[in-house]
């Protein structure tokens, strides 16, 4: 069995549940108990924050944890919006953005909020020159993701803030993706709020964060006690938090040594021998920036679904583990302009930082011998 479904989810890594380990019961004490004990508790929630602003070039009173990558849209679309108290109704996102920022805005929608689309061209690249019309001084919040969870394609996140902030307004990237795959820079983004989630990048479900920018006023989205300074209320969750301060760190080392680079150089070698074999196969977001992990692949005569029944030795998804395919396909295919026909092909494969050549290269052998297994 090759798992090649990490951008679903990741195994914590081993440093990771180590470092969390004493957490669950050795100094299980609530970080804001009055008593010295609860030092220690409080002392690795804060190594935590400092090790995951680290990795973003965030300040550390810029980073509060939550509980994913939902909680985070969640709160960036909902607290972005009522921190202008009606004065600006309208929100912008992207074609293809994750259930978590979609069925939000649509629920701002129904509340009364204009939500409009920013669309995407075939590369699975936002049109940048649609926000000339789309963006004005009655927009709230634009929120488009850093990278596409099913074709990987970067987006211009820095450029879209800068029209954004041209017409004062706030700008949210969800993240869940690039983190931990790619280098990601609050400051060169100049985001206002981002999304990160902890089980793409080694850490344990249920843990996340959100970076909020300095001088942005976010309204909480849970009331309560107050914690992570009256921002996020809620018992810490602090084995999650310490995990995902050390996945932060492991992510540091893997991104300084060249991981990223290895892994799109497998990546690439895994869709050149789909290419040369597969006649019509099309492998969407290959001529934009991609995370270094993704390959999307249609093959003709085939559903995504099918075709993974057909090699049951190959984990992987036929679009985001978050919805089920249905004869519509791929929402995000859809999005980049494709026919349901096409979408409903869609077989995504992403690549972990464990995988190594001869998993890829049995992958493609079974994916192969599957697509011929029809036609011969
Ligand atoms: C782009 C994107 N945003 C948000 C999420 C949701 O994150 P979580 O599972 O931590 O709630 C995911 C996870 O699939 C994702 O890929």
């Amino acid at each position: 069995m090759v798992y090649l479904d990490y951008n679903a989810t990741t195994p914590v890594d081993p440093a990771v549940l180590k470092a969390m380990a004493p957490f669950w019961n050795e100094y299980f004490i609530n970080p804001s108990s009055p008593y010295l004990e609860a030092d220690t508790a409080r002392a690795a929630v804060a190594e935590a924050r400092q090790s995951l602003a680290g990795l973003l070039g965030a300040a550390t009173d810029e980073v509060v944890f939550t509980s994913g990558g939902t909680e985070s849209d969640n709160w960036a679309l909902r607290g972005g919006v009522s921190s202008w108290h009606g004065q600006r109704r309208r929100l912008l996102i992207s074609a293809f953005e994750h259930p978590a920022v979609a069925e939000t805005a649509a629920a701002l929608g129904a509340e009364g909020m204009e939500v409009a689309i920013i669309p995407v061209d075939q590369r699975g690249v936002i049109v940048l020159e649609a926000l000339d019309t789309l963006l004005d001084e009655r927009t709230a919040v634009v929120s488009v993701m850093l990278a596409n969870n099913e074709i990987g394609t970067v987006q211009p996140v820095a450029a879209i803030v800068e029209k954004a902030h041209a017409v004062g307004a706030l700008v949210h990237t969800d993240a869940a993706q690039a983190v931990g795959k790619i280098p990601v820079d609050v400051r060169a983004l100049g985001v206002d709020l981002l999304t990160v989630a902890g089980h793409k990048l080694y850490a344990p479900k249920g843990i996340g964060a959100l970076y909020i920018r300095r001088g942005v006023r976010l309204p909480p989205l849970l009331a309560g006690g107050g914690q992570e300074g009256g921002r996020r209320s809620g018992t810490e969750n602090v084995p999650g938090i310490v995990g995902l301060g050390a996945a932060a760190g492991l992510a540091r080392n893997w991104l300084m040594q060249g991981g990223a680079e290895r892994q799109a150089a497998l990546r690439d070698r895994f869709e050149e021998k789909l290419l040369r074999e597969i006649p019509g196969i099309v492998i969407f977001g290959q001529e934009a920036a991609r995370l270094p992990n993704t390959a999307a692949f249609a093959i003709a005569g085939w559903r995504g679904a099918e075709l993974l029944a057909a090699c049951p030795s190959v984990q992987a998804a036929t679009g985001s583990a978050c919805h089920h395919p249905d004869d519509a396909g791929s929402p995000v295919i859809r999005a980049l302009g494709y026919p349901a026909e096409v979408a409903r092909r869609l077989v995504r494969v992403s690549l972990g930082r464990s995988t190594g050549a001869e998993e890829v290269v049995q992958a493609a052998a079974a994916l192969l011998a599957a697509a011929r297994s029809r036609s011969s």
